[in-house]
């Protein structure tokens, strides 16, 4: 089965280091997968160290590039910022930041706890300033640096007991913009990926438990989920030189889902 990937050459990468938040699992981990592929020296970040102990290994003997595996909670600025401080130490510079931590669950409005709202504010929207705050000297001194958030399409319509991770992604996206339009002239590029439902990740698991996936699958055009090589193949265009002009936008990768249902999975209240 060919790969979304193998339309990129090899080495197109080469001499790039990255840190990818969220990187010991799913849809992080499969773009910190394709940038080691592609030539990229890779941190990889998450609460967990043996799931990145995992990972790391994993990906080294996938692609043979360095990649590191440090804990940090990017719900704490000290910790995230030891970690970039880490990173460029370890491999003498960063050029991407990708923000894929995460963290959500099903909760009607009236039902959810403060706490959790605040909870799944802080993993997603303030770990996405947290890192970029951290990295923005290094990504500076770069001189092709780029922040890449992993979004979602949640808030493009009302999307039912979603609303602290909806709140979270329309602040990750203002971040994407915001940012490209502040860091812009030290070089530093600002990009989004907004997935849609995507086989195989955490997020499906919580989002689409049981019957809901067909009925998920159901609405969307292409009539199937995505991929995680498919988002991996969109960070690895957009960290490319073929990418050199695109900043400030989140590119949509859903299949169509979102312009055909506001509902994100095939289902409403
Ligand atoms: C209601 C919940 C809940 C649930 C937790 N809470 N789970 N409320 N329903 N299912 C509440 C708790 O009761 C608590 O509030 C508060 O949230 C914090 O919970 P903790 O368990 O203490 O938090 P923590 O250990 O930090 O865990 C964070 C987490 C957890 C988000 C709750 O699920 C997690 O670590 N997830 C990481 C992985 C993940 O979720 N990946 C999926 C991302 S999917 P109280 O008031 O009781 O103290 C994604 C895709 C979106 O982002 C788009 C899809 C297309």
């Amino acid at each position: 089965m060919p790969s979304p990937l193998d339309v990129f050459r090899d080495g197109v990468l080469a001499g790039h280091v990255a840190l990818v938040t969220g990187g010991g699992t799913g849809i992080s981990r499969g773009i910190a997968h394709a940038f080691a592929r592609f030539g990229a020296d890779v941190c990889i970040i998450s609460r967990k160290q043996d799931v990145l102990d995992r990972t790391a290994e994993e990906l080294r003997a996938a692609t043979g590039r360095k990649v590191l595996g440090l804990a940090a909670d990017v719900r704490d600025p000290e910790a995230v910022a030891r970690a970039v401080t880490h990173t460029v130490e370890h491999f003498g510079k960063l050029d991407t930041l990708v923000n894929g931590a995460a963290g959500n669950f099903l909760a009607p409005a009236a039902g959810l706890s403060p706490n959790g709202f605040r909870t799944v504010i802080e993993i997603d929207l303030i770990g996405t300033f947290n890192a970029a705050r951290a990295a923005f000297e290094p990504l500076r001194a770069s001189g092709n640096g780029l922040v890449l958030n992993i979004s979602a399409t949640l808030h493009y319509h009302g999307t039912p007991l979603q609303i602290h991770a909806s709140a979270a992604k329309a602040g990750v996206d203002a971040i994407t913009t915001n940012l490209a339009v502040e860091w812009g002239r030290f070089g530093i590029r600002s990009c989004g990926i907004a997935p849609g439902p995507i086989a195989d990740t955490e997020g499906m698991k919580r989002l689409a438990p049981g019957d809901i996936a067909d009925r998920a699958r159901a609405a969307i055009p292409a009539a199937r989920f995505g991929t995680i090589e498919e988002i991996a193949a969109a960070a690895v265009f957009l960290r490319s030189p073929a990418a050199a002009y695109v900043s400030g936008h989140v590119m949509v990768i859903d299949g169509g889902q979102c312009i055909a249902t506001p509902s994100l999975m095939g289902v409403s209240l």
